[in-house]
Protein backbone atom coordinates (compact mmCIF):
# COMPACT_ATOMS: atom_id res chain seq x y z
CA UNK A 1 0.00 0.00 0.00
CA UNK A 2 1.22 3.15 -0.96
CA UNK A 3 -0.40 6.88 0.10
CA UNK A 4 0.17 10.25 -0.29
CA UNK A 5 -1.26 12.13 2.61
CA UNK A 6 -1.74 15.92 2.51
CA UNK A 7 -1.12 18.21 5.13
CA UNK A 8 -0.80 21.78 6.01
CA UNK A 9 -1.72 23.09 9.46
CA UNK A 10 -0.53 22.71 13.22
CA UNK A 11 -4.34 20.45 14.09
CA UNK A 12 -3.45 18.06 10.93
CA UNK A 13 0.54 17.69 12.16
CA UNK A 14 -0.94 16.06 15.50
CA UNK A 15 -3.49 14.00 13.10
CA UNK A 16 -0.72 12.93 10.95
CA UNK A 17 1.57 12.45 13.59
CA UNK A 18 -0.14 8.99 14.82
CA UNK A 19 -1.55 7.94 11.50
CA UNK A 20 1.81 8.15 10.01
CA UNK A 21 3.65 5.92 12.26
CA UNK A 22 1.01 3.32 11.60
CA UNK A 23 0.72 3.93 7.94
CA UNK A 24 4.42 3.32 7.60
CA UNK A 25 4.52 0.47 9.76
CA UNK A 26 2.68 -1.52 7.08
CA UNK A 27 3.11 0.23 3.22
CA UNK A 28 4.79 3.60 2.12
CA UNK A 29 4.07 7.25 2.74
CA UNK A 30 4.64 10.36 0.90
CA UNK A 31 4.25 13.40 2.97
CA UNK A 32 2.77 16.58 1.55
CA UNK A 33 3.16 19.49 3.50
CA UNK A 34 0.55 22.47 1.30
CA UNK A 35 2.60 25.09 3.27
CA UNK A 36 -1.14 26.50 4.73
CA UNK A 37 0.74 26.83 8.26
CA UNK A 38 4.72 28.26 7.79
CA UNK A 39 6.25 29.81 10.80
CA UNK A 40 8.28 27.43 13.09
CA UNK A 41 5.89 27.73 16.23
CA UNK A 42 2.95 27.03 13.60
CA UNK A 43 4.60 24.51 11.46
CA UNK A 44 8.41 22.99 12.05
CA UNK A 45 8.29 22.45 16.42
CA UNK A 46 5.35 19.93 15.73
CA UNK A 47 7.19 17.78 13.08
CA UNK A 48 10.19 17.85 15.97
CA UNK A 49 7.98 17.13 18.99
CA UNK A 50 6.16 14.29 17.12
CA UNK A 51 8.98 12.96 15.16
CA UNK A 52 6.85 12.96 11.66
CA UNK A 53 9.38 12.43 9.36
CA UNK A 54 10.20 15.65 6.81
CA UNK A 55 7.61 15.69 4.09
CA UNK A 56 8.60 14.77 1.41
CA UNK A 57 7.07 17.57 -0.78
CA UNK A 58 6.57 21.26 0.70
CA UNK A 59 4.52 22.89 -1.33
CA UNK A 60 5.13 26.44 -0.04
CA UNK A 61 1.36 27.66 -0.86
CA UNK A 62 1.11 29.87 2.47
CA UNK A 63 -1.75 32.40 3.41
CA UNK A 64 -4.07 34.46 0.78
CA UNK A 65 -7.62 34.60 0.13
CA UNK A 66 -9.95 31.36 0.60
CA UNK A 67 -10.11 30.92 -3.20
CA UNK A 68 -6.31 31.80 -4.09
CA UNK A 69 -5.04 29.89 -1.35
CA UNK A 70 -7.33 27.01 -2.54
CA UNK A 71 -6.39 27.24 -6.09
CA UNK A 72 -2.70 27.67 -5.26
CA UNK A 73 -3.05 23.97 -3.38
CA UNK A 74 -4.56 22.21 -6.32
CA UNK A 75 -2.56 23.67 -8.62
CA UNK A 76 0.42 22.11 -6.64
CA UNK A 77 -1.21 18.82 -5.37
CA UNK A 78 -1.58 17.54 -8.98
CA UNK A 79 1.40 17.32 -10.22
CA UNK A 80 2.74 15.76 -7.28
CA UNK A 81 0.15 13.39 -7.18
CA UNK A 82 0.32 12.56 -10.63
CA UNK A 83 3.89 12.10 -10.71
CA UNK A 84 3.81 10.09 -7.30
CA UNK A 85 0.75 7.85 -8.27
CA UNK A 86 -0.14 6.62 -5.29
CA UNK A 87 -2.79 4.23 -4.16
CA UNK A 88 -4.92 6.25 -2.05
CA UNK A 89 -4.86 10.20 -0.61
CA UNK A 90 -5.48 10.40 3.28
CA UNK A 91 -6.80 13.63 4.10
CA UNK A 92 -7.28 15.56 7.56
CA UNK A 93 -10.04 17.71 9.09
CA UNK A 94 -11.83 20.32 7.22
CA UNK A 95 -9.07 23.02 6.25
CA UNK A 96 -8.61 24.63 2.66
CA UNK A 97 -5.77 21.66 2.52
CA UNK A 98 -8.27 19.19 3.18
CA UNK A 99 -10.33 20.68 0.23
CA UNK A 100 -7.97 20.96 -2.09
CA UNK A 101 -6.62 17.71 -2.06
CA UNK A 102 -10.35 16.26 -2.05
CA UNK A 103 -10.54 17.92 -5.20
CA UNK A 104 -7.69 16.81 -6.48
CA UNK A 105 -7.99 12.80 -5.70
CA UNK A 106 -11.38 13.29 -6.82
CA UNK A 107 -10.76 14.69 -10.31
CA UNK A 108 -7.33 12.23 -10.85
CA UNK A 109 -9.47 9.58 -9.72
CA UNK A 110 -7.42 8.72 -6.84
CA UNK A 111 -9.51 6.55 -3.70
CA UNK A 112 -9.62 9.62 -1.11
CA UNK A 113 -9.86 8.67 2.22
CA UNK A 114 -10.95 11.39 4.70
CA UNK A 115 -9.56 11.57 8.32
CA UNK A 116 -12.29 13.41 10.60
CA UNK A 117 -14.81 12.59 8.27
CA UNK A 118 -18.85 12.59 9.45
CA UNK A 119 -18.13 16.09 11.81
CA UNK A 120 -21.03 19.11 11.50
CA UNK A 121 -21.51 21.91 12.61
CA UNK A 122 -25.03 22.65 10.78
CA UNK A 123 -23.27 26.32 10.38
CA UNK A 124 -22.53 26.79 6.47
CA UNK A 125 -20.59 30.27 7.64
CA UNK A 126 -18.19 28.55 8.83
CA UNK A 127 -15.40 27.68 5.84
CA UNK A 128 -14.40 24.55 7.73
CA UNK A 129 -18.26 23.16 7.47
CA UNK A 130 -18.45 23.66 3.57
CA UNK A 131 -14.47 22.47 3.40
CA UNK A 132 -15.79 19.25 5.67
CA UNK A 133 -19.31 18.53 3.39
CA UNK A 134 -17.44 18.79 0.29
CA UNK A 135 -14.89 16.31 1.36
CA UNK A 136 -16.92 13.92 3.11
CA UNK A 137 -18.86 13.46 -0.77
CA UNK A 138 -15.85 13.53 -2.59
CA UNK A 139 -14.23 10.46 -0.69
CA UNK A 140 -14.34 7.06 -0.95
CA UNK A 141 -13.34 5.98 2.68
CA UNK A 142 -14.82 8.03 5.40
CA UNK A 143 -13.34 7.54 9.06
CA UNK A 144 -15.88 8.66 11.29
CA UNK A 145 -14.36 9.83 14.75
CA UNK A 146 -17.89 9.38 17.04
CA UNK A 147 -21.15 7.67 16.39
CA UNK A 148 -22.56 10.74 15.82
CA UNK A 149 -20.33 11.72 13.04
CA UNK A 150 -21.22 8.50 11.69
CA UNK A 151 -25.18 9.43 11.29
CA UNK A 152 -24.59 12.25 9.94
CA UNK A 153 -22.96 10.81 7.13
CA UNK A 154 -25.91 8.24 6.81
CA UNK A 155 -28.29 11.69 6.75
CA UNK A 156 -26.59 13.02 3.90
CA UNK A 157 -26.81 9.70 1.81
CA UNK A 158 -23.28 8.64 2.46
CA UNK A 159 -23.23 4.99 4.05
CA UNK A 160 -20.24 3.13 1.62
CA UNK A 161 -16.97 3.25 2.62
CA UNK A 162 -17.92 5.10 6.47
CA UNK A 163 -15.65 3.25 9.24
CA UNK A 164 -16.07 4.60 12.94
CA UNK A 165 -13.07 4.33 14.18
CA UNK A 166 -12.84 6.40 16.91
CA UNK A 167 -10.46 10.24 16.98
CA UNK A 168 -6.84 9.86 16.01
CA UNK A 169 -6.53 13.11 18.34
CA UNK A 170 -7.36 10.73 21.60
CA UNK A 171 -4.79 8.43 20.14
CA UNK A 172 -2.18 11.74 20.38
CA UNK A 173 -3.09 12.82 23.98
CA UNK A 174 -2.47 9.64 25.16
CA UNK A 175 0.58 9.34 24.10
CA UNK A 176 1.67 12.87 24.80
CA UNK A 177 0.07 13.40 28.28
CA UNK A 178 2.87 11.82 30.65
CA UNK A 179 5.39 13.01 28.32
CA UNK A 180 4.23 16.17 28.55
CA UNK A 181 4.13 16.42 32.12
CA UNK A 182 7.94 15.08 32.83
CA UNK A 183 9.24 17.38 30.31
CA UNK A 184 7.64 20.46 30.17
CA UNK A 185 8.91 23.83 32.38
CA UNK A 186 5.49 25.75 30.73
CA UNK A 187 3.90 26.61 34.21
CA UNK A 188 7.64 27.53 35.26
CA UNK A 189 8.11 29.47 31.89
CA UNK A 190 4.73 31.47 32.45
CA UNK A 191 4.72 31.55 36.65
CA UNK A 192 1.27 29.74 36.61
CA UNK A 193 0.61 26.74 39.32
CA UNK A 194 -1.77 23.52 38.67
CA UNK A 195 -5.63 24.65 38.77
CA UNK A 196 -4.30 28.42 39.29
CA UNK A 197 -5.13 29.79 35.31
CA UNK A 198 -7.26 29.73 32.65
CA UNK A 199 -5.63 28.99 29.12
CA UNK A 200 -7.53 30.68 26.31
CA UNK A 201 -7.00 30.10 22.70
CA UNK A 202 -9.03 32.26 19.24
CA UNK A 203 -8.66 31.91 15.94
CA UNK A 204 -11.90 31.41 14.14
CA UNK A 205 -12.70 33.83 11.52
CA UNK A 206 -15.91 34.50 12.91
CA UNK A 207 -14.11 35.60 16.12
CA UNK A 208 -10.82 37.41 15.00
CA UNK A 209 -12.21 39.12 11.88
CA UNK A 210 -14.70 41.05 13.24
CA UNK A 211 -14.11 43.59 15.39
CA UNK A 212 -16.83 43.47 17.90
CA UNK A 213 -16.51 39.89 18.31
CA UNK A 214 -12.97 39.96 19.51
CA UNK A 215 -13.22 43.19 21.52
CA UNK A 216 -16.04 40.88 23.21
CA UNK A 217 -14.28 37.88 23.88
CA UNK A 218 -11.48 39.98 25.59
CA UNK A 219 -13.75 41.92 27.83
CA UNK A 220 -15.07 38.13 29.11
CA UNK A 221 -11.74 36.73 29.65
CA UNK A 222 -10.50 39.95 31.43
CA UNK A 223 -13.29 39.21 34.17
CA UNK A 224 -11.61 36.20 35.24
CA UNK A 225 -10.11 36.59 38.80
CA UNK A 226 -7.27 33.97 37.51
CA UNK A 227 -4.58 35.03 35.06
CA UNK A 228 -5.28 34.18 31.70
CA UNK A 229 -2.55 32.66 29.72
CA UNK A 230 -3.17 33.36 25.93
CA UNK A 231 -0.88 31.53 23.24
CA UNK A 232 -2.06 33.56 20.27
CA UNK A 233 -2.76 32.36 16.73
CA UNK A 234 -0.85 34.87 14.52
CA UNK A 235 -4.35 35.71 12.86
CA UNK A 236 -5.22 37.01 16.42
CA UNK A 237 -2.03 38.82 17.30
CA UNK A 238 -2.65 40.87 13.55
CA UNK A 239 -6.18 41.70 14.23
CA UNK A 240 -5.54 42.99 17.59
CA UNK A 241 -2.94 45.73 15.82
CA UNK A 242 -5.21 46.13 13.74
CA UNK A 243 -8.37 46.91 16.11
CA UNK A 244 -6.22 48.91 18.39
CA UNK A 245 -6.87 46.63 20.56
CA UNK A 246 -3.47 44.95 21.48
CA UNK A 247 -2.53 47.30 24.46
CA UNK A 248 -5.86 46.42 26.21
CA UNK A 249 -5.14 43.14 25.72
CA UNK A 250 -2.03 43.00 27.38
CA UNK A 251 -3.26 44.37 30.77
CA UNK A 252 -5.33 42.11 31.39
CA UNK A 253 -3.77 38.65 29.59
CA UNK A 254 -0.50 37.08 29.03
CA UNK A 255 -0.41 36.74 25.49
CA UNK A 256 2.27 34.72 24.45
CA UNK A 257 3.64 32.67 21.36
CA UNK A 258 2.07 29.38 19.77
CA UNK A 259 2.96 26.80 21.69
CA UNK A 260 4.54 23.48 20.63
CA UNK A 261 2.46 20.73 21.19
CA UNK A 262 3.61 19.83 24.56
CA UNK A 263 3.89 22.90 26.13
CA UNK A 264 0.41 23.02 25.29
CA UNK A 265 -0.85 19.93 26.24
CA UNK A 266 0.74 20.57 29.32
CA UNK A 267 -1.24 24.02 29.73
CA UNK A 268 -4.38 22.35 28.93
CA UNK A 269 -3.67 19.52 31.88
CA UNK A 270 -3.13 21.99 34.11
CA UNK A 271 -5.22 24.87 33.51
CA UNK A 272 -8.48 25.15 35.86
CA UNK A 273 -10.48 25.97 32.63
CA UNK A 274 -9.94 26.44 28.94
CA UNK A 275 -11.57 29.29 26.76
CA UNK A 276 -11.29 28.40 23.19
CA UNK A 277 -12.74 28.34 19.83
CA UNK A 278 -10.65 25.41 18.54
CA UNK A 279 -12.51 22.40 17.87
CA UNK A 280 -9.39 20.09 18.99
CA UNK A 281 -8.02 21.90 21.72
CA UNK A 282 -12.21 21.05 22.94
CA UNK A 283 -11.70 17.41 22.82
CA UNK A 284 -8.48 17.51 23.88
CA UNK A 285 -9.58 19.71 27.29
CA UNK A 286 -12.11 16.95 27.83
CA UNK A 287 -9.66 13.80 27.63
CA UNK A 288 -7.68 15.49 29.98
CA UNK A 289 -10.36 16.55 32.29
CA UNK A 290 -9.75 20.21 32.08
CA UNK A 291 -13.63 22.05 31.99
CA UNK A 292 -13.91 23.62 28.46
CA UNK A 293 -15.76 27.08 27.90
CA UNK A 294 -16.07 27.33 24.13
CA UNK A 295 -16.58 30.69 22.21
CA UNK A 296 -18.70 29.39 19.90
CA UNK A 297 -22.55 29.18 19.57
CA UNK A 298 -22.54 25.61 18.37
CA UNK A 299 -19.58 22.75 18.03
CA UNK A 300 -19.17 19.48 15.92
CA UNK A 301 -17.78 18.07 18.86
CA UNK A 302 -21.63 17.79 20.83
CA UNK A 303 -21.13 15.18 23.04
CA UNK A 304 -18.53 17.26 25.08
CA UNK A 305 -21.77 19.30 25.84
CA UNK A 306 -23.57 16.86 26.17
CA UNK A 307 -22.02 14.95 29.03
CA UNK A 308 -21.26 18.28 31.13
CA UNK A 309 -17.46 19.09 30.06
CA UNK A 310 -17.80 21.60 27.71
CA UNK A 311 -19.99 24.58 27.31
CA UNK A 312 -20.77 26.90 24.62
CA UNK A 313 -21.05 31.08 25.24
CA UNK A 314 -20.84 32.35 21.77
CA UNK A 315 -18.09 35.65 21.86
CA UNK A 316 -20.52 37.60 24.51
CA UNK A 317 -18.35 38.75 27.11
CA UNK A 318 -21.12 38.11 29.45
CA UNK A 319 -21.51 34.60 29.13
CA UNK A 320 -17.72 34.16 28.86
CA UNK A 321 -17.60 35.70 32.73
CA UNK A 322 -19.92 33.67 34.15
CA UNK A 323 -18.77 30.38 32.45
CA UNK A 324 -15.62 31.45 33.84
CA UNK A 325 -16.64 31.64 37.28
CA UNK A 326 -19.08 28.64 37.54
CA UNK A 327 -18.29 25.20 38.61
CA UNK A 328 -18.55 22.31 36.32
CA UNK A 329 -20.37 19.05 37.33
CA UNK A 330 -20.16 16.65 34.65
CA UNK A 331 -22.49 13.80 35.12
CA UNK A 332 -20.52 11.65 33.54
CA UNK A 333 -17.15 10.62 31.47
CA UNK A 334 -18.09 8.52 28.42
CA UNK A 335 -15.78 7.64 25.54
CA UNK A 336 -17.66 8.95 22.81
CA UNK A 337 -14.44 9.25 20.65
CA UNK A 338 -12.95 5.51 20.67
CA UNK A 339 -10.00 3.69 23.20
CA UNK A 340 -7.09 5.16 21.67
CA UNK A 341 -6.90 2.84 18.75
CA UNK A 342 -8.46 4.88 15.98
CA UNK A 343 -4.93 5.67 14.12
CA UNK A 344 -4.44 1.78 13.84
CA UNK A 345 -8.10 1.21 13.12
CA UNK A 346 -7.67 3.24 9.82
CA UNK A 347 -4.97 2.08 8.34
CA UNK A 348 -6.44 -1.25 8.64
CA UNK A 349 -9.90 0.29 7.27
CA UNK A 350 -7.71 1.35 4.33
CA UNK A 351 -6.44 -1.61 3.59
CA UNK A 352 -10.10 -3.07 3.51
CA UNK A 353 -10.42 -0.45 1.04
CA UNK A 354 -7.41 -0.89 -1.08
CA UNK A 355 -7.89 -4.75 -0.78
CA UNK A 356 -4.65 -5.41 0.60
CA UNK A 357 -3.38 -9.11 0.98
CA UNK A 358 -0.03 -9.10 3.38
CA UNK A 359 -1.98 -6.92 6.04
CA UNK A 360 0.36 -7.23 8.49
CA UNK A 361 -2.18 -4.87 11.34
CA UNK A 362 -4.75 -7.03 13.30
CA UNK A 363 -7.59 -5.49 14.22
CA UNK A 364 -11.06 -4.64 13.91
CA UNK A 365 -11.33 -1.58 11.31
CA UNK A 366 -14.75 -0.76 13.13
CA UNK A 367 -15.03 -0.15 16.66
CA UNK A 368 -17.85 -1.73 18.71
CA UNK A 369 -20.40 0.38 21.19
CA UNK A 370 -18.12 1.38 23.67
CA UNK A 371 -20.30 1.75 26.48
CA UNK A 372 -20.13 4.76 28.95
CA UNK A 373 -17.69 4.32 32.05
CA UNK A 374 -16.38 5.90 34.91
CA UNK A 375 -13.09 6.31 33.89
CA UNK A 376 -11.35 7.58 30.44
C1 LIG B 1 -6.67 27.35 9.46
C2 LIG B 1 -7.91 26.59 9.06
C3 LIG B 1 -8.77 26.31 10.29
C4 LIG B 1 -7.96 25.61 11.37
C5 LIG B 1 -6.69 26.40 11.65
C6 LIG B 1 -5.82 25.63 12.61
C7 LIG B 1 -8.90 27.04 6.85
C8 LIG B 1 -9.97 27.77 6.13
N1 LIG B 1 -8.74 27.36 8.13
O1 LIG B 1 -7.09 28.59 9.99
O2 LIG B 1 -9.85 25.48 9.93
O3 LIG B 1 -8.75 25.54 12.52
O4 LIG B 1 -5.96 26.60 10.44
O5 LIG B 1 -4.93 26.48 13.27
O6 LIG B 1 -8.25 26.20 6.29
N2 LIG B 1 -0.47 33.02 9.59
C9 LIG B 1 0.83 33.30 9.89
N3 LIG B 1 1.72 32.27 9.96
C10 LIG B 1 1.37 30.99 9.74
C11 LIG B 1 0.04 30.71 9.42
C12 LIG B 1 -0.87 31.73 9.36
O7 LIG B 1 1.20 34.46 10.10
O8 LIG B 1 2.24 30.08 9.82
C13 LIG B 1 -1.46 34.14 9.57
C14 LIG B 1 -1.60 34.79 8.21
O9 LIG B 1 -1.78 36.17 8.43
C15 LIG B 1 -2.88 34.21 7.69
C16 LIG B 1 -3.69 33.95 8.94
O10 LIG B 1 -2.72 33.62 9.94
O11 LIG B 1 -3.56 35.07 6.80
C17 LIG B 1 -4.68 32.83 8.81
O12 LIG B 1 -4.04 31.61 8.39
P1 LIG B 1 -4.87 30.52 7.56
O13 LIG B 1 -4.06 29.30 7.39
O14 LIG B 1 -5.48 31.12 6.35
O15 LIG B 1 -6.07 30.21 8.52
P2 LIG B 1 -6.09 29.81 10.05
O16 LIG B 1 -6.82 30.88 10.78
O17 LIG B 1 -4.74 29.42 10.50
N1 LIG C 1 -2.01 23.70 19.87
C1 LIG C 1 -0.67 23.85 20.18
N2 LIG C 1 -0.20 25.09 20.55
C2 LIG C 1 -1.02 26.17 20.67
C3 LIG C 1 -2.40 26.00 20.37
C4 LIG C 1 -2.86 24.76 19.96
O1 LIG C 1 0.10 22.89 20.11
O2 LIG C 1 -0.54 27.25 21.04
C5 LIG C 1 -2.47 22.39 19.41
C6 LIG C 1 -3.57 21.79 20.25
O3 LIG C 1 -3.04 20.99 21.29
C7 LIG C 1 -4.33 20.95 19.23
C8 LIG C 1 -4.17 21.73 17.95
O4 LIG C 1 -3.04 22.57 18.13
O5 LIG C 1 -3.71 19.68 19.08
C9 LIG C 1 -5.40 22.57 17.69
O6 LIG C 1 -5.13 23.46 16.64
P1 LIG C 1 -6.02 24.74 16.36
O7 LIG C 1 -6.71 25.19 17.58
O8 LIG C 1 -5.12 25.71 15.67
O9 LIG C 1 -7.02 24.23 15.22
P2 LIG C 1 -8.42 23.47 15.23
O10 LIG C 1 -8.31 22.23 16.04
O11 LIG C 1 -9.45 24.42 15.71
O12 LIG C 1 -8.63 23.18 13.78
Amino acid sequence: MRVCSIVGVRPQFVKAGVVSREIRAVGEEVLVHTGQHYDDEMSDVFFDELEIPEPEYNLGVQSNTHGRQTAGMIEAIEPVVEEEDPDAMVLYGDTNSTLAGAIVGSKCDFPVAHVEAGLRSFNREMPEEVNRILTDHASDALFAPSRRAVENLVDEGIEDGVYWTGDVMYDAILEARDRAAETSSALDEFGVEEDGFVLATVHRERNTDHRENLESILEGLAASALPVIFPAHPRTVDRLEEYGLRERADRNLEIVEPQGYLDFVRLLDAAERVATDSGGVQKEAFFLETPCVTLREETEWTETVDCGWNVLVGADGDRIAEALERSFDPDSTPTPYGDGMASRRIVSALQDELDVDDRGVAIDPVLEPVEPSNSR
